[in-house]
């Protein structure tokens, strides 16, 4: 009887956490796909949609990491998104 119950809330702990990891894979289907591309790629599909993008080099670490904060509200990226954009545009001052 005992293992029965224990088992029980076993299954059904399990059913909840796979219940929650459905919905939490669900809600963020598209960015979990967008976060898997490059900073470049993401860069030429978010960046130039309301305006053309100055060359990476135009600006400093420092500016790109504020002009990356500013933008990822307008572009509705996720932080992941979002840094590898700065990391790639940052990445034209060190070659
Ligand atoms: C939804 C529209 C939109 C998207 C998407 C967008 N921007 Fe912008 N961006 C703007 C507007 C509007 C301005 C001018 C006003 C401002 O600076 O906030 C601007 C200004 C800029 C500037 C000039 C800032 C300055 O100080 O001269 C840069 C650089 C820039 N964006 C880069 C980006 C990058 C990089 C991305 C992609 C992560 C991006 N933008 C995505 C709308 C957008």
């Amino acid at each position: 009887m005992k293992i029965t119950g224990t088992k029980k809330m076993i299954t059904s702990g399990i059913l909840a956490i796979s219940v929650i990891g459905l919905i939490g894979m669900n809600g963020c289907a598209e960015s979990k796909k967008i976060s898997d591309k490059s900073g470049a790629q993401l860069w030429s599909e978010n960046c130039q949609r309301c305006h053309n993008t100055p060359a990476p080099k135009t600006f400093n670490d420092e500016h790109w990491k504020t002009i990356g904060m500013h933008m990822q509200t307008r572009a509705q990226l996720t932080n992941n998104e979002r840094d590898k954009i700065v990391d790639f545009l940052q990445s034209f001052n060190h070659l």
